[in-house]
């Protein structure tokens, strides 16, 4: 076979699998295969190939020596907010003063005022200003991306969010996934009750007619939604085809894993206040714990208890949570880091729980988190390091050195 791409002589390709688990949880976590000095042949953006350097095939379009480096299947970020008007240093500033996530938000700043920004905009201006974060987030090692609306907070705003949305993934190498998240916040012009019905009856449906969107999610918290009226979204999604995705437990004990394991949510994520009943709840259950380490880093919260839910059996995934108000910031090293820094995750660990289980609660598993034949060829190689642990040591320091999506280099530059 001819090949397209050829790299060789790999110090490991990591992340290596013949065929792919559903997921993996507990203490199958700390286990990363790893072959060492070795090579991955692509073609027609495809892993076709990987073995041992002495076994490597000797004709390819394109060779890549990766001397001294590692290969790596490309980070797969399962919880953004990447399409968003404009950024809020103003609220940061207010924050390294002393007031409150909830206070700033209460007082109609938060994703408030992210959506009257965003209702300002054009859908080209909207798209013209996400797509650098989207340029960004490749170039930081991302191949796959969840994007949710939730910054529009109308029909014809959030209808805009998600266009724009699937528009990023039609113009660049990205995977794209779209969730639907109206239920961010409630408009200030409007009455709970009000909103409820706009989303239940209008919202829903309109975005389900465009097919804007592959899951629902709602923010489960106090002074937001509450867990009856999330579960009722959810359903009302679920009867539109969009499976549910919550944001949990992020400020309080707020009743959205509970409402994740009731309506068999793809993914229960923040989890920065979750106790005992939770994790026993989630026991045996298919619904992904996420972890969004830089948010809870960003606005000081606790970290998610993870080795308590590794050592009760529970999987982890770990994703940026990208947005303008509580994680400036779509890095996936920068994630890896924290989780392991933070959070107490092994490298492998962190690894698996960035690529393997983000792609599972994503559906994305048959072609993404892993070097296997037949997946996308979605590759990061790094530069020089002495061993895997040295990437999420390296917090702050680049360490990727070319990126593949799809089989092609990518270069902005
Ligand atoms: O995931 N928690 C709710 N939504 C976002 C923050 C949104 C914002 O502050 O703009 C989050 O942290
Ligand atoms: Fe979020």
């Amino acid at each position: 076979m001819a090949f397209d791409l050829l790299i060789e002589n790999s110090k490991g390709l990591v992340q290596v699998r013949d065929s792919t688990p559903t997921f993996l949880s507990g203490s199958e976590m700390g286990n990363l295969p790893i072959l060492p000095n070795a090579y991955v042949a692509v073609k027609d953006g495809l892993i076709v190939d990987y073995g041992r350097q002495e076994d490597a095939p000797s004709e390819a379009t394109q060779k890549v020596d990766a001397s001294g480096r590692f290969v790596l299947p490309s980070f797969v970020d399962s919880h953004t907010h990447l399409v968003f008007a404009a950024s809020r240093e103003e609220e940061f500033v207010m924050k390294i003063k002393g007031v409150s996530y909830e206070e700033i938000a209460a007082a109609g700043g938060g994703i408030l005022n992210s959506a009257k920004k965003l209702q300002s905009i054009s859908e080209q201006e909207l798209f013209d200003r996400s797509m650098p974060r989207a340029i960004e987030i490749i170039q930081s090692g991302t191949g796959a991306v969840e994007i949710k609306s939730g910054y529009g907070l109308t029909v014809k705003d959030e209808i805009k969010m998600l266009r724009v949305a699937r528009k990023i993934g039609a113009e660049t190498g990205l995977t794209v996934k779209t969730t639907f998240l109206g239920a961010h916040a409630v408009p200030r012009e409007m009455t709970k009750p009000n909103y409820l019905r706009l989303i239940l009856e209008e919202m829903i449906p309109a975005v389900a007619e465009e097919k804007l969107a592959d899951y629902i999610d709602v923010f489960c918290e106090e002074g937001f939604f509450s867990r009856d009226e999330t579960l009722s979204i959810v359903e009302q999604g679920k009867k539109f085809g969009m499976k549910p995705r919550i944001h949990a437990n992020q400020l309080s004990r707020s009743g959205g894993v509970q409402v994740g394991v009731a309506a068999h949510a793809l993914s229960v994520d923040h989890l920065e206040n979750i106790g005992d009943e939770e994790i026993e709840l989630l026991k045996g259950t298919q619904v992904m714990p996420t972890a969004l380490p830089f948010a809870a880093f960003f606005l000081g919260l606790p970290f998610p208890p993870v080795r308590k839910m590794l050592n009760a059996g529970l999987p982890i995934a770990i994703a940026s949570d990208y947005n303008p108000g509580s994680s400036p910031s779509g890095s996936m090293p920068l994630m890896f880091s924290l989780a392991c820094i933070k959070m107490k995750m092994t490298p492998e660990e962190a690894f698996n729980a960035a690529t393997i289980n983000t792609a599972s609660c994503l559906e994305l598993l048959g072609s993404h988190g892993s070097i296997t034949k037949g997946k996308k060829a979605n590759l990061i190689i790094t530069k020089p390091a002495p061993s895997f642990a040295y990437l999420p040591y390296r917090l702050g320091y680049d360490w990727i050195d070319q990126i593949f999506l799809n089989g092609k280099r990518i270069n902005y530059t």
